[in-house]
């Protein structure tokens, strides 16, 4: 979308001009920075910093303060791409007036564009709410990994006809409830579909199939940076671990071996001083 900071009405803009909407997630300063320079349209701060940065078996422990803490050094990196914030489990859960004072920290303190928080129809009076104060929202329907056990597990949702229709009523409950775009995580590609005609706002898949407005990736999933768990809907662009690892062993050899530091590495002190140096140690 050129060099212009990207907007909501952007976005929205995308689905209206069937252009598909790209979207990654990063959680530091370089990877905030990579995604500006590669083009990407979003750039998610996502609460999945709780498997693939902290090593955390889900996303439930993750607080306002890492989020914080991570968005803003996101925020820094991204001068082009929307930067949207994940909402925390729990910070948004517990009252209409909580979600407002965290989303609003997210904006102020973490210095995002957004804020995303997963739920559907139940959550449609608090996501109504915080765009009503001035907030942008996007949503996030499917599998929502906060609540995954009790949705069964990291599972594909949707599978019968009366989960299906739960999950399209979700997204128009979001729609009318104001957010500008929702994620859609791990439903079958027919039914990512049938959402994306269903509303007017886009839709950006995550394991929801191609014909939806836009698609999202867990940067460390795509770029095999992390791959404890590999989900099904990851398609590996690189594989970088293995490319990290073996510097660190040559580096280590290096060290070792008095391959490192060289010449080229270290810094010099005129002769003279030297001495001068030696004769004061040797007094
Ligand atoms: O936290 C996250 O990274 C997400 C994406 C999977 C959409 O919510």
């Amino acid at each position: 979308m050129g060099n212009k900071k990207i907007t909501i009405q952007d976005i929205r803009q995308a689905k209206k001009d069937h252009r598909k909407i790209v979207m990654v997630t990063a959680y530091d300063y370089p990877f905030g920075l990579m995604a500006d320079e590669a083009g990407v349209d979003i750039v998610l701060v996502g609460d999945s910093l709780g498997m693939v940065v902290m090593g955390l078996d889900g996303t439930v422990e993750v607080t306002m303060e890492h989020m914080i803490h991570h968005i803003r050094a996101v925020s820094r990196g991204c001068k082009t791409p929307l930067v949207i914030g994940d909402m925390p489990f729990m910070s948004y859960n517990t009252s209409v007036r909580d979600a407002i004072i965290n989303a609003g920290r997210l904006m102020k303190e973490g210095g995002c564009d957004v804020v995303k928080l997963e739920g559907g129809v139940d959550f449609a009076p608090t996501i109504e709410a915080i765009v009503k104060a001035g907030i942008p929202v996007q949503g996030h329907i499917g599998l929502t990994p906060q609540t995954a056990s009790a949705l069964g597990g990291f599972k594909m949702q949707g599978k019968d006809a009366k989960a299906a229709k739960r999950i399209v009523d979700d997204a128009k409950a979001l729609e009318d409830a104001g957010v500008f775009s929702m994620i859609l995580e791990a439903v079958p590609a027919p039914l990512g579909e049938i959402v994306a005609e269903a509303v007017s706002v886009p839709v950006i898949g995550i394991g929801a199939g191609s014909q939806v407005d836009g698609q999202v990736l867990v940067t460390h999933d795509m770029i095999g940076l992390f791959d404890k768990f590999i989900p099904k809907f990851v398609k590996q662009y690189t594989k970088i671990r293995p490319t990290i690892i073996e510097a660190m062993k040559a580096y280590k050899e290096d060290v070792i071996n008095q391959g490192f530091p060289a010449q080229e590495h270290s810094f010099n002190m005129p002769d003279k001083a030297l001495e001068e140096l030696k004769k004061m140690i040797q007094e």
